[in-house]
């Protein structure tokens, strides 16, 4: 089978197109033919190095997250899987491939009237925005500020706070064609990645989803309300200052929460359950998947040099080749 490898740490130029033996899962794990696989910022990330530090070595196939239909299955899972077509997250095994293996435990059905394409540019990002919102115990009528709004999680968040009932959906983004688009989504107010721009925007917000962290990281928090609620889901733009924590304690006097937030702290059970409702949503046409651009598997430099140029909005995804 064809897989995509990050074969060291660096630009997009270090992914290579690799032959490799079809694999057979083990105990706990399935075998997807892929029809459609995910194209996050996240894999941008591992692929330059930024996350090694947290186990993300080279000479690995890139990606997590795919759609396709369950070919095989390994000891002690469900043989009713085979022939179903499913969404799955891969770990560690990576998605980059004709053929990936996942661990059973993430398969969600995709239901009949949605796109394998669809599936993977909403199973990972719609789920980490359902309970990153969750997470900052957002609750309708409260204004929320999403910040790093165009991509593949943003894009998500504010079309479920708009259909949570947010009083407002601002968000922050990089030109006025991107805020136009996030407009059509459910937001509010359309602001530059300082945070300027609109004048009639809320002062401050009860809730602000970061997908961007970085040296504004501080001023967006100083935009709680009292008792407001900031949850971290990426670093786009790196990590905080490191006096930042001071900052937050120096403004104790407002009750404002800082918390992070990783979809693997959520038990499978609940991450699959969520999931399918997205699906469900999203197949009744009440979410949309913002999918940027298709391009095939074998092009996946050119798909991460699109995400380096900031071009994406939404999310890309690959698709192989059927010979
Ligand atoms: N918490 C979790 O469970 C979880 C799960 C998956 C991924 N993640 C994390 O989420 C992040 C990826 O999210 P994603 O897939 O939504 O990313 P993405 O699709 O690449 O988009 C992020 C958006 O942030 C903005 N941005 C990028 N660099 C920026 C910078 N330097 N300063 C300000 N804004 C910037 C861009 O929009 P504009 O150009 O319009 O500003 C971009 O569209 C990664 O950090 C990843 O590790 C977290």
């Amino acid at each position: 089978m064809k897989a995509v490898m990050v074969q060291a740490f660096g630009g997009p130029e270090v992914l290579a197109v690799a032959d490799l033996p079809d694999p057979h899962p083990a105990a706990g794990q399935v075998l997807i033919t892929t029809e459609a696989i995910g194209v996050g910022g996240v894999d941008a990330l591992i692929r330059s190095g930024a996350l090694a530090a947290y186990g993300a070595a080279p000479g690995r196939i890139l990606g997590s997250e795919v759609a396709g239909t369950v070919t095989e299955v390994g000891e002690g899972v469900d043989t009713t899987w085979v022939g179903r077509r499913v969404w799955a997250l891969t770990g560690e095994s990576g998605g980059y491939a004709e053929q990936a293996l996942a661990p059973a435990e993430t398969l969600v059905p995709i239901p009949a009237g949605l796109s394998a394409v669809a599936a993977v540019t909403l199973g990972g990002s719609a789920t980490v925005a359902h309970f990153a919102l969750r997470h900052a115990h957002f609750t309708r009528g409260e204004s929320v500020l999403v910040r790093g709004a165009a991509g593949g999680i943003g894009v998500m968040a504010v079309q479920i706070a708009a259909r949570g009932g947010a009083g407002a959906v601002a968000v922050t983004t990089s030109s006025t064609e991107r805020g136009d688009r996030l407009r059509e989504l459910g937001a509010t107010h359309v602001l530059d990645r300082l945070g300027r721009g609109a004048p009639d925007a809320p002062g401050g917000y009860d809730v602000i989803l970061d997908i961007v962290a970085g040296a504004d990281l501080p001023s967006f928090f100083a935009r709680l309300e009292p008792n407001g609620r900031m949850v971290a889901v990426g670093v786009m733009a790196g990590p905080p200052p490191a006096d930042f924590g001071m900052e937050m304690v120096a403004a104790f006097r407002k009750s404002m929460s800082f918390a992070t937030f990783s979809a693997d702290t959520v038990p499978a059970p609940d991450r699959r359950a969520a999931t399918a409702e997205l699906f469900t949503a999203a197949s009744r046409g009440e979410l949309k998947a913002v999918v940027h651009e298709t391009l095939p598997l074998k092009q996946a430099v050119l798909a991460h040099q699109k995400m380096e140029t900031g071009e994406v909005f939404g999310r890309l995804a690959l698709t192989p080749s059927r010979k």
